[in-house]
């Protein structure tokens, strides 16, 4: 809770100075105590703060939080709700600091005192090209950036015969109102739907059945704009999609399937975050979230570029959210002794079978076919046509 808020213009961003040396101090111990290398996530309440002050909230933040990889800025709007923000902290450093730095995983933080007052723990840096966030924002965005209201005459039409798939909220609540919703879970995916993902949905609707509600909808929200070259377009997976309904891995009867018309940017845990807000707007009251959300392979090393688990874990903690029930999920494997997807064990590890979009593709391109159980047949024949359609070019 921040300190009162004086009447003058000074009063007012001594407090919001306040209120952010209290939580970044907190945010300092909380890094320090949990030894653990978690994005600092903490809710500055900036209650009493118009929303104009905001300017002067993230330069305090850049010249207070050295080290902090990202701060949670709640913002109060005029009508007095909450605005959830996060922000990228980045201290710049020179090329000695960097030298000295090295690879080292763990980065003391001195005082002007010379004390040890934190340490950062590196999670993710890179500005190797392969990275979209990279390549389209972080590179080309130059020196300046732009913000304001936007004004939208007219619904953006695609005309690539997917128009009616493209649902804004406004009708999307309307559609939930019509079914008579009593819970809309929501499931934000990029990807063809695998037995695995099928089993987080229907999980869930499992458990809000066994919660008492009677009639819960599940928004099946493909992400419509931008996604990386190796990825299944758009037309592809809604093909997909719609074969999944047709052989009732998904329920027809209570699943809304609409294009969530989002660029992907592959940022992680920070991405999550719009795209769970984004589905309150359109009146989801559940949103799923499993391994990894918004996130991808290094693009030049083997390895994940986001701890796979973050992903939940912010959502978990990131102010803003509270109207909407996180429902977190394990890791689903190709479980080789039940043949079918399955919640990873890790007592029998190796019974189960990580199948990556890589190795999708590859079986796909092959002509193998992926073990039975793992997607529907007609699922997968339309993946296999693409590609082949790929290989024919
Ligand atoms: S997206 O978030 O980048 O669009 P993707 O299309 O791979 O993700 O997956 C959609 C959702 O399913 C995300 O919530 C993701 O965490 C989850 N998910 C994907 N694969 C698995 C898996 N094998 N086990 C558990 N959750 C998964």
């Amino acid at each position: 809770k921040g300190p009162p808020v004086g009447d003058s213009e000074e009063a007012e961003i001594l407090a919001c100075r306040k209120v952010l040396e209290f939580a970044i101090d907190a945010s300092f111990s909380e890094l320090v105590n949990e030894g653990d290398n978690v994005n600092v996530m903490k809710s500055i309440s900036s209650t009493g703060v118009n929303q104009s002050r905001l300017g002067h909230i993230i330069e305090d933040i850049l010249s207070l939080a050295h080290g902090l990889r990202w701060v949670n800025v709640s913002a109060v709007t005029e009508s007095g709700s909450l605005v959830n923000m996060s922000l990228p902290i980045v201290l710049a450093i020179d090329d000695d600091t960097k030298t000295r730095i090295g690879s080292s995983p763990n980065v003391g933080l001195v005082g002007p005192t010379g004390d040890l007052v934190g340490i950062l723990r590196r999670t993710w840096g890179t500005t190797t090209p392969g990275l979209p966030y990279v390549e389209e924002v972080i590179t080309p965005a130059g020196n300046w950036l732009v913000g304001g209201d936007l004004e939208v005459l007219n619904p953006i039409k695609y005309n690539d015969g997917l128009d009616h798939y493209r649902l804004s909220p406004q009708q999307l609540r309307k559609e939930f109102d019509r079914r008579q919703a009593d819970a809309v879970f929501a499931f934000q995916l990029s990807n063809p739907v695998h037995n695995g993902h099928a089993l987080l949905m229907n999980d869930t609707r499992k458990r809000l059945l066994e919660m008492g509600y009677k009639n819960p909808i599940l928004l099946l929200h493909p992400l419509g704009g931008f996604t990386k070259a190796d990825d299944v377009p758009l037309d592809v997976r809604m093909e997909q999609h719609s074969k999944v309904l047709e052989d009732g891995i998904l329920d027809p009867e209570t699943t809304i399937v609409a294009i969530f018309p989002s660029p992907m940017h592959y940022a992680g845990p920070t991405e999550v975050q719009w795209h769970a807000k984004a589905r309150i707007n359109a009146g989801a009251n559940f949103y799923i979230v499993g391994r990894d959300p918004a996130g991808m392979g290094h693009p030049t090393e083997k390895r994940d570029l986001y701890d796979p688990d973050h992903g939940k874990k912010v959502l978990s903690m990131a102010p803003g959210l509270e109207k909407l029930n996180i429902l977190p999920f394990r890791v689903a494997a190709y479980d080789t002794v039940e043949k079918k997807m399955a919640f990873f064990e890790p007592s029998r590890a190796k019974d189960f079978l990580f199948i990556s979009g890589t190795k999708m593709r590859t079986y796909a391109r092959t002509g193998e076919n992926p073990p039975d159980g793992f997607m529907c047949p007609a699922g997968w024949n339309v993946l296999v046509k693409y590609y082949e359609s790929l290989q024919a070019e």
